[in-house]
């Protein structure tokens, strides 16, 4: 008799524990019940756990011909004590120098597991030519898309950033569905990127390892992107690839909040004319609002999945071409035809500064400690 009143008290009190959460979550990692302030995804990367992480499987250099091949190999993605590390290396070490201007690379594969994941931008096959190289960079991706996707929560990621000229590491979130259409349709979330270069500066100012920004992708169209209107960064002289920093995401109904080690970067609140009103795009006659049957948060009221990855060089514009410094000249134009030749043909300017042949190249890594989502 005792036991079971006590069995029941404990039943109780844990049933009431639990309120629930206006965060959502799906994937095969997804908790089934959410309640609110729970832990509902955590990776503390004791080992790479391929359960939770898919590799992405392509050459499509992210819509912006950026130059790495995004592969499935421990030299490009590996835990240790703890840690993961997202490491570039160059593909000549694999398959010789010549390869790059004269092979070609088939990256589809048979097996479930070596599937190319993007074939936009000729992202499953390139034919390398003196002019326009095989990507030259081989590197990792690591997204959560089949097995944890939600809807509101706080995420923080506490991690070190590589450095290393013309590299671009991220941790971002992307949408699950594209509820509202293609990119940026759907949104973007980008909780940090940041350049490795030790010493960039873009009209006087250090974009390179000294800053790390946030910034929110959202409109109509590719060419009507409302990401100036939610962009922000922060400068550490001592250097984002010297230290860990817990690199963190606050998302409610309400508002989205950036920070970094606790002090807010930023946030967008929107009003009640939403992200439409927040872009700007109600400026603009005869577009159609693809948010109008959404909540004020759309295109940010839709699951989300996260992605880790390091990229390097492209050519929208992440690495401007004016009014920049580098103690090395950038290699490449963004307007340039050739410009994953023009880097490659730069190596020893940039190679020396990833310290590859140091440490099993960390510098160059980015390293991540752990991955927490909480429910709101
Ligand atoms: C993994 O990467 C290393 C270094 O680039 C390379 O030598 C090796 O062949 C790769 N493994 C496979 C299976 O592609």
């Amino acid at each position: 008799m005792w036991a079971a009143l006590v069995g029941l008290a404990a039943f109780v009190s844990l049933g009431t524990a639990c309120t629930p959460s206006i965060t959502t979550a799906s994937g095969t990692h997804a908790p089934v019940t959410i309640c609110s302030g729970e832990l509902i995804f955590a990776d503390d990367f004791y080992e790479l756990d391929l359960e939770k992480w898919q590799h992405e499987l392509t050459l499509s250099g992210g819509g912006n011909w950026e130059f790495q091949w995004y592969n499935n190999n421990r030299t490009n993605s590996f835990a240790h004590d703890g840690i993961l590390f997202l490491r570039p290396s160059l593909l000549s070490e694999q398959t010789g120098e010549a390869f790059l201007s004269n092979g070609v690379l088939n990256i589809e594969g048979g097996a479930p597991a070596d599937r190319c994941t993007n074939a936009a931008f000729f992202g499953c096959e390139r034919t390398g030519s003196p002019q326009n190289i095989i990507n030259p960079i081989k590197s990792a991706r690591l997204r959560t898309v089949d097995t944890f996707r939600f809807r509101y929560g706080r995420v923080e990621v506490f991690a070190k950033m590589p450095a290393g000229d013309w590299i671009w590491p991220a941790i971002w979130m992307m949408p699950s569905h594209n509820a509202y259409g293609t990119w940026p349709s759907s949104g973007e979330i980008d909780i940090t990127e940041s350049r490795g270069n030790r010493n960039l500066l873009h009209h006087g100012v250090h974009i390179g390892t000294h800053e790390a920004g946030s910034t929110l992708h959202y409109g109509p169209s590719p060419t009507l992107n409302g990401w100036e209107h939610a962009h922000w960064v922060r400068r550490n002289p001592a250097g984002y690839d010297t230290g860990f920093h817990r690199y963190q995401l606050e998302w409610t109904p309400d508002y989205i909040k950036f920070s970094i080690d606790d002090v807010e970067l930023g946030r967008v609140q929107p009003g009640n004319g939403g992200f439409w009103e927040h872009g700007g795009f109600n400026r603009h006659p005869g577009i159609e609002n693809p948010w109008r049957y959404g909540s004020k948060m759309a295109p940010f009221d839709e699951k989300f999945y996260i992605i880790l990855n390091v990229a390097v060089g492209g050519t929208q514009g992440f690495f401007p071409d004016d009014n920049i410094y580098n103690p090395t000249p950038k290699p490449w134009s963004n307007i340039s035809p050739t410009a994953a030749t023009d880097f490659w043909n730069a190596r020893h300017n940039w190679l020396p500064t990833w310290n590859l042949n140091h440490n099993d190249g960390k510098d160059a890594s980015m390293q991540v400690d752990y991955v927490r989502v909480w429910a709101l």
